[in-house]
Formats: structure tokens, C-alpha cells, sequence
């Protein structure tokens, strides 16, 4: 059983995966606007994969026989300066989310809640990756200055992109 305060702590980051999702897709909607497809592609896929990550929330809280709570998402940014700006934004909001993931880690820790600190484990290796593969971009992009052929061959990369759903235990 879920302490209160866990409960409505993990539906709170639930509601903060699915705004992290909102912000991607408002993302992906400015790099559409500038016809970068592949950048595009690229946030719409990090939106399906904070969606997956809102409802692994979902169905823990549940299987946990709490309640869920769905709160308000705030409003996202819609204007950028361009695209480095959005990466240098999004590898920011990355480590909010990892900081947020280790508060709930500390909480989990100080109930002496064991079941809600393996489950959060999963997301401790997930932020791992989510920030490698945001740094790694924002220096490409730094590398090219964000511009030219670079910058087509990179969003031509990013078409490519798929969604997979992440293995629930691995
Ligand atoms: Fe769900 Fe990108 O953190």
C-alpha cells in the first residue's frame, strides 16, 4: 500500500510526464514549421515515449490500489529562437524530470518503501539515456553551428526515428 504523500507525489510526476510530452510536441511543432521533418519526428517520438512513461505511472499507482489524480498541464513554450535553443531547453528539462525522479527516490526511501524503489529504479536508468542522447545532440548541433548542410544531414538522421516501447523490466 501507498503512503498518501507517495501517492500524490507519483501522480504529480504522472502529470509531469505528460506535460514533458506536451512540451515535445510543441517542440516538434516549431521544427515542423521550419520543414526540419527529422527534428520533428525526433520530438514527436520523445512525446509517444513521456506518454509511456506518464502510464507506467498510471498502472503502478493503480496495481498499488491508489488512486489516480490527472492534474492541469501547464502551457508549454511555443516560440523558440531556433533549433540549438530547443535542445539547449529540452536537455534542461531532462534534468529537472532526473531530479524530480530522485526526489521521489528519497521519499521512497525515507518510507522505507521498497516496491515504490524498485519501480522508480527503471526511471533512474531511463533519465541516464534521455540526458546522453539530448547532450549528445546539442553538441552535434554546436559542432555545425546549428546550421548549413550539417544541419540537413542531422535532421535527415532523425527521420528515421522510431518508437519502441522500452521493455518494462530489463
Ligand atoms: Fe519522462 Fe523524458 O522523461
Amino acid at each position: 500500500m501507498l503512503s498518501e504523500k507517495m501517492t500524490q507525489a507519483l501522480n504529480e510526476q504522472l502529470t509531469f510526464e505528460l506535460f514533458s510530452g506536451h512540451l515535445y510536441l510543441s517542440m516538434a511543432a516549431f521544427c515542423a514549421s521550419k520543414d526540419l521533418d527529422g527534428f520533428a519526428n525526433f520530438f514527436i517520438i520523445q512525446e509517444q515515449e513521456e506518454r509511456f512513461h506518464a502510464m507506467k505511472f498510471f498502472h503502478y499507482v493503480n496495481e498499488k490500489g491508489g488512486d489516480v489524480k490527472i492534474y492541469a498541464l501547464e502551457q508549454p513554450e511555443t516560440e523558440f529562437a531556433g533549433i540549438e535553443e530547443i535542445f539547449t531547453k529540452s536537455l534542461h528539462h531532462e534534468r529537472i524530470v532526473t531530479s524530480r525522479i530522485n526526489d521521489l527516490m528519497t521519499l521512497a526511501r525515507e518510507e522505507n518503501d521498497y516496491a515504490t524503489q524498485d519501480f522508480l529504479q527503471w526511471f533512474v536508468r531511463e533519465q541516464v539515456e534521455e540526458e546522453s542522447t539530448l547532450d549528445s545532440l546539442l553538441k552535434k548541433l554546436q559542432l555545425i553551428k546549428g546550421e548549413g548542410q550539417g544541419l540537413l544531414m542531422l535532421d535527415e538522421k532523425l527521420a528515421a526515428r522510431q518508437f519502441t516501447a522500452p521493455a518494462v523490466e530489463e
